[in-house]
């Protein structure tokens, strides 16, 4: 699912309506190797997504993870939580080309998904291409620094 140089430190969150969904993206980076923190929520009992949002931002917001993924039923919720830390840039990807280029273009760090939005298959595809494409900096890197800023 990653490369040599992919991401080595991974916190993952949900909350309930993207519980099942986060149990199998866990088991399949677990099954490849990938090493991954599971923040919860743990099961499929209502809670509110900024607990867990809050937990996997602030964590890669200090750095002390290098990537993130965040699971709620839209995405939505977790995307704007996530968006409110420094350092972070937290993109919702419910299609291919928006994870790759979420990774080329922005550098993103927090992959959001919508376990209500997208099928379990999809959803791996799309971590799986999320872990292993690579930011291309240059003129990015100077966009990126302009929005650090604000
Ligand atoms: C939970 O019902 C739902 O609101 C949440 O999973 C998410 O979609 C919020 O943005």
């Amino acid at each position: 699912m990653t490369d040599a140089s992919g991401p080595q430190r991974i916190i993952i969150g949900c909350d309930h309506a993207a519980y099942q969904l986060k149990e199998t993206l866990k088991t399949a980076m677990q099954a490849q190797g990938i090493p991954v923190t599971d923040v919860g929520t743990y099961s499929e009992a209502s809670m509110d997504y900024p607990d867990t949002g809050k937990t996997v931002a602030e964590k890669v917001s200090s750095g002390e993870y290098e990537r993130g993924i965040l699971i709620c039923g839209t995405g939505l919720g977790m995307s704007m939580v996530a968006n409110k830390y420094p350092h972070v840039r937290a993109a919702l990807c419910n299609d291919l080309f928006s994870a790759t280029m979420s990774r080329r273009h922005n550098n993103a760090n927090i992959l959001v998904m919508g376990g209500r939005v997208i099928g379990d298959i999809l959803a791996l595809e799309i971590l799986s291409t999320w872990l292993k494409t690579a930011f291309e900096a240059g003129r990015h890197q100077r966009r990126l620094d302009k929005f650090d800023s604000i």
